[in-house]
């Protein structure tokens, strides 16, 4: 049984609570959250005024996707925005273990977030501190993108560096996921699946959600 954690990227955000009122109601676990600065990505979505609103809504916990330069900056306004687990990209990291300290001392799971050209072999001093890693499936930016297979292969080998540093870290995996990829990423070793608008955009999200925690 997969995790799954709806991204709310792909929500109307002019209904907004009838989004997050929707996944409370769900079977999902998390809600996903992407933070975008247009500077590490070439798009901006929303920030912590936008979070201290979904926190007062979401019943889930809240898996907070930083795509922005410096995330360590951030540590304290992502746990008062009710961050439950806080992922930082490798890209942006120059001090990755420290930051992995800070998140957890702040009290929240710690995540390290690879785009899909860097390899998970870079990890492996890491890994073993590590709450989860997050491999993007998609350059990240934007939603609806299409899944890259390699993905698969990451997945695979994460899986075997996990268990060779006896790290309990969960493997995520965010972009382009539907019920065809992700049952391949769940097949090589995913526990985590982020799904943006196979959920969003669905007839029936809830039965959607339902459809990938099966997998
Ligand atoms: C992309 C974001 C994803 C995005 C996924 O930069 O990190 O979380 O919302 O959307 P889908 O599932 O539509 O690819
Ligand atoms: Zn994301």
């Amino acid at each position: 049984m997969a995790i799954v954690s709806p991204s709310l990227l792909s929500a109307d955000f002019g209904n907004l609570a009838s989004s997050i009122e929707m996944i409370n109601r769900s079977e999902a676990e998390w809600l996903h959250i992407d933070v975008m600065d247009g500077v590490f990505v070439p798009n901006i979505s929303f920030g912590f005024p936008v979070l201290e609103y979904v926190k007062k809504l979401s019943q889930k916990p809240l898996d907070v996707h930083l795509m922005i330069v410096e995330p360590t900056k951030f540590i304290k306004q992502v746990k008062d925005c009710g961050g439950y687990i806080m992922n930082v990209h490798y890209e942006a990291s120059t001090h990755l273990h420290r930051s992995i300290q800070q998140i957890k001392e702040a009290g929240m799971k710690a995540a390290v977030t690879l785009n899909p050209h860097t390899p998970v072999s870079l990890l492996e001093d890491i890994v073993a501190d590590l709450d989860m890693v997050l491999l993007m499936s998609v350059n990240p930016g934007f939603g609806g993108q299409k899944f890259i297979s390699n993905t698969v292969n990451k997945v695979a080998a994460l899986k075997e560096l996990i268990l060779k540093k006896n790290s309990g870290a969960l493997i995520e995996v965010d972009g382009g996921i539907n019920q065809q990829t992700g049952k391949l990423v769940v097949d090589a070793g995913a526990d985590v699946l982020v799904a943006g608008n196979w959920v969003f955009k669905s007839e029936d999200p809830i039965a959607t959600i339902s459809g990938l925690k099966s997998l």
